[in-house]
C-alpha cells in the first residue's frame, strides 16, 4: 500500500514549519518508502518574498495545487480555501490531511477535511492564548478538536490538550517542528553586507517586527507602538522589516508617516527566513508581536519584548526571555523594556525538543495509517 499524505500551507509560518516535515517525507521516499504526497498551497500569502522565496531557500518542493486565494475578510478567505480544498481532497483521498500552525489556512484544511471524514494531524496543536478575540485562538482550538492526531510543541501545550478533553493516546509531544528548521538553517546566515548597507552593527541593532491586526489595524495601538519605537531608536538603531499589512497602514495614515523619515529606524522589505535567522542572531534584542519569532529569539539567546497582552509561549515568561509589552502611553511600555532588561534569564534548554519533532511526526502519522487507525 502506497500511503498517500495532502500537506496543507498558506502563510509565512506555515510554510517554515513545512520544511523540515517535507523533507523527512522526501528522505523515506528515497530510502524507497511506499509514500507519496502533495502539497496545497492556499495563496494566503502570494508576494514573492511572503511566499515564493520560502519555498526556494529551504528547498520545499513547488506546491501541488496553488489555490491563489488572496486577501480577504477571514470568512470569505477561509471559505474560498475550503471550497477548493475539498475539490482535492475528493480526488486525492489521502490518508491523512496534515495541518499546520494556526492560520485561517490551517483551518480550512481541517474543516474541508474532517467534513470528508479524513482524518487529520495537526502540527503545533494545544497552544492557547485564552483569548477569543485573537483570530488565531480560534483557529487553533476548532483544528485540535477536528483532528486525530494532535503533535503540540510543548508540555504546556500537552496539558491544554487534556484539559480540553481530547484523548491522550492522540496526543504527542515531539518537540517543535520550527525548532527543528531552525538548527538546519541557523548557519547559513550571513547579514554582514545586510547590515554595513544599513550602517549597523552586531549587537547594536534591535530587530523589530509588527504585524498582528490587533496591533496595526487599531490606530490608537498603532501609534503607541511607533511613539515606542521612535523612543527606543534615540538610543539604539531599530532594523524594521515590514510587513505588507503594516506598510500599507503607514503609508495610508500621515500621522505615521515620521517614521518612514527617522534615519534611525532602518525599514526594509520582510526578510527571507535565513536572512531573519541571521538578522535576530545579530540583534541586541527583538521586539514583535509574531509567536514564532518570540520563539526563535530565545534558540539564539535573544530576550525578546512582546508587543501583546499574551504569549502562547508561557515557558519563555516564566524563563524569563520573554517579557509581555502590550500597546500602550509610552511610560507603560518604556517601564516593561527596562523589566526586560534587568530580568535574569534561565539557561536555553530543551524546551522545543531536541531538533527531530518533523521526523518523529512522520513516523507517527505513517504508523498510524499502517494500523488501520
Ligand atoms: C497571517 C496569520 C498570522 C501569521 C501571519 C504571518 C491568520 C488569521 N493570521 O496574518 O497568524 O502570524 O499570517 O504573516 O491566518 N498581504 C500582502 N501580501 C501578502 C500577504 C498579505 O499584501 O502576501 C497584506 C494584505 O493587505 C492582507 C494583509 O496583509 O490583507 C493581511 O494578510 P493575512 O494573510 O490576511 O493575515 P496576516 O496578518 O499576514
Amino acid at each position: 500500500m502506497t500511503i498517500k499524505l495532502t500537506l496543507v500551507a498558506g502563510a509565512r509560518p506555515n510554510f517554515i514549519k513545512l520544511s523540515p516535515v517535507i523533507n523527512n517525507i522526501i528522505k523515506r521516499q528515497k530510502n524507497g518508502e511506499q509514500l507519496s504526497y502533495s502539497i496545497i498551497h492556499t495563496g494566503q500569502h502570494y508576494d514573492k518574498n511572503m511566499s515564493n522565496v520560502f519555498f526556494e531557500e529551504m528547498g520545499i518542493p513547488l506546491p501541488n495545487y496553488q489555490l491563489s486565494v488572496g486577501s480577504g475578510t477571514h470568512s470569505v478567505q477561509t471559505g474560498l480555501m475550503m471550497i477548493e480544498i475539498e475539490k482535492i481532497l475528493m480526488n486525492e483521498k489521502p490518508h491523512y490531511v496534515i495541518a499546520i500552525g494556526d492560520t485561517n489556512s490551517t483551518i480550512a484544511a481541517a474543516l474541508a477535511a474532517a467534513k470528508l471524514k479524513i482524518p487529520v494531524a495537526h502540527i503545533e496543536a494545544g497552544l492557547r492564548s485564552f483569548d477569543k478575540h485573537i483570530p488565531e485562538e480560534i483557529n487553533r482550538i476548532v483544528c485540535d478538536h477536528l483532528s486525530s492526531l494532535l503533535f503540540p510543541p510543548t508540555i504546556v501545550g500537552y496539558e491544554n490538550l487534556v484539559k480540553e478533553g481530547i484523548t491522550e493516546e492522540n496526543i504527542f509531544n515531539f518537540g517543535d517542528v520550527m525548532y527543528d528548521a531552525a538548527l538546519v538553517h541557523k548557519s547559513k546566515s550571513n547579514i554582514s553586507e545586510l547590515l554595513q548597507s544599513l550602517n549597523l552593527k552586531s549587537n547594536q541593532y534591535i530587530l523589530a517586527t509588527i504585524h498582528r491586526a490587533e496591533n496595526t489595524d487599531n490606530l490608537e495601538n498603532l501609534e503607541y507602538i511607533i511613539d515606542f519605537i521612535t523612543e527606543i531608536a534615540k538610543k539604539n538603531p531599530v532594523l524594521f522589516p515590514i510587513h505588507p499589512r503594516t506598510k500599507k497602514i503607514i503609508n495610508e495614515n500621515g500621522r505615521f508617516k515620521v517614521i518612514l523619515n527617522n534615519e534611525a529606524i532602518k525599514i526594509i522589505e520582510p526578510m527571507s527566513y535565513i536572512t531573519l535567522l541571521g538578522a535576530i542572531q545579530e540583534s541586541s534584542f527583538v521586539m514583535t508581536d509574531s509567536g514564532g519569532l518570540q520563539k526563535e529569539s530565545y534558540f539564539f539567546s535573544k530576550k525578546c519584548l512582546n508587543i501583546f497582552h499574551s504569549t502562547p509561549w508561557p515557558e519563555l515568561e516564566n524563563s524569563g526571555w520573554l517579557t509581555l509589552c502590550p500597546p500602550n502611553p509610552l511610560s507603560n511600555m518604556k517601564k516593561n523594556l527596562s523589566d526586560m532588561l534587568e530580568k535574569k534569564t534561565g539557561e536555553v534548554s530543551n524546551l522545543y525538543g531536541e531538533g527531530n519533532a518533523a521526523e518523529l511526526i512522520v513516523e507517527k502519522i505513517i504508523s498510524r495509517i499502517k494500523n488501520g487507525i
